[in-house]
């Protein structure tokens, strides 16, 4: 049988008993699926995006699937802050970490979910600086250093909780944006990546929406790469995501620089005990070489 290492390891200010943890959109927009995850051992789980009102979405379709990847137009569909305390409540029954993750037009915005997000007991705040399809917010926001800094200086200087902020890849310079936010106690890596598909036959973009979102193994390069990015040149606390299936996977973007990671597509693709099923695949790989916990693995590839 195999003897689980110590997993245990602490992003972005918040503790956790294993690195891994559900991303934001999957699954997470309601109390009994979120514990659901966190019994089956994620480590912790991010909310929902949620707003200060109740949004409908997109009309379909929504999503694009292909084997390696999926593209996502959802149109960040929530039912809004008022309506999410109780969601929160049955999810903290399971006794881990919860991130209540928000999105705003501006940093009064910002404060304001923050704040409710607080009293619904969260351990910590994520801020969706990076969704790519939904106009007013996400990558518009999260694209404008001087607009990321005020958000930040302005959360960091009212909530008594850790903040971490999402970043887009979207961006030409992935450190300009990471500098700009980095009074935030952690830098979640990567949202999905601006994509499109088109349907040949019909002769017009599959979604509605036109754009979308990629997400799953396919953009995992992308990802490692901008946490290898942000760690080497400014040191930030990490916890990344984008496109991890594997152990081996987990294992990269740790070694990269992040002190934690996030599942979503693959979530979906698997089920929910892909994990168990990569804690399980860490462990070994820690015992094999002789790592005593992660934050001894976290970026050990930084060069
Ligand atoms: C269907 C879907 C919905 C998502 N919704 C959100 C969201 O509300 N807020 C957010 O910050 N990220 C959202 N994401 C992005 C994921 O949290 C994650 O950053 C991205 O999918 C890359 O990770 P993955 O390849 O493991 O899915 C969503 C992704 C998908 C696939």
């Amino acid at each position: 049988m195999l003897i689980m290492r110590n997993l245990k390891t602490t992003a972005g200010g918040v503790s956790f008993e294993n690195p891994l943890i559900l991303a934001s959109g999957i699954l997470d927009e309601n109390g009994y699926t979120i514990k659901r995850i966190l019994e089956e051992g994620s480590g912790g789980a991010v909310t929902k995006s949620i707003g200060m009102e109740e949004r409908d979405g997109y009309m379909p379709p929504v999503v694009v699937e292909h084997e390696n990847y999926i593209i996502n137009a959802m149109g960040l569909p929530n039912p809004g802050i008022e309506n999410f305390g109780e969601e929160i409540k049955i999810a903290r029954t399971a006794g881990k970490p919860i991130i209540g993750s928000i999105y705003a037009a501006d940093p009064e915005g910002f404060l304001n979910l923050a704040e409710k997000m607080v009293d619904y007991g969260v351990q910590a705040i994520e801020l969706n600086l990076s969704c790519p399809h939904v106009k007013g917010f996400g990558t518009e926001v999260g694209s404008d250093p001087v607009l990321v800094k005020e958000i930040v200086k302005t959360l960091k200087g009212s909530i008594d909780i850790p903040i971490w902020s999402k970043l887009s890849p979207n961006v030409t310079s992935i450190v300009d944006i990471g500098r700009a936010a980095s009074d935030s106690d952690g830098i979640v890596l990567i949202n999905t990546v601006r994509a499109m598909a088109i349907d040949i036959y019909a002769r017009k973009p599959v979604l509605k929406n036109t754009y979308g979102g990629m997400s799953g193994s396919s953009i995992k390069p992308v990802g490692i790469r901008m946490v290898y990015e942000i760690k080497k040149e400014l040191g930030l606390n990490i916890i990344g995501v984008g496109g991890i299936e594997s152990a081996e996977d987990a294992i990269e973007y740790i070694m990269a620089g992040a002190s934690a990671v996030q599942i979503g597509t693959a979530v979906w693709k698997y089920g929910r005990n892909i994990f168990s099923t990569i804690n399980s695949g860490i462990s070994k790989f820690m015992e094999d070489n002789g790592y005593e916990n992660i934050s001894k693995m976290t970026g050990v590839a930084v060069q």
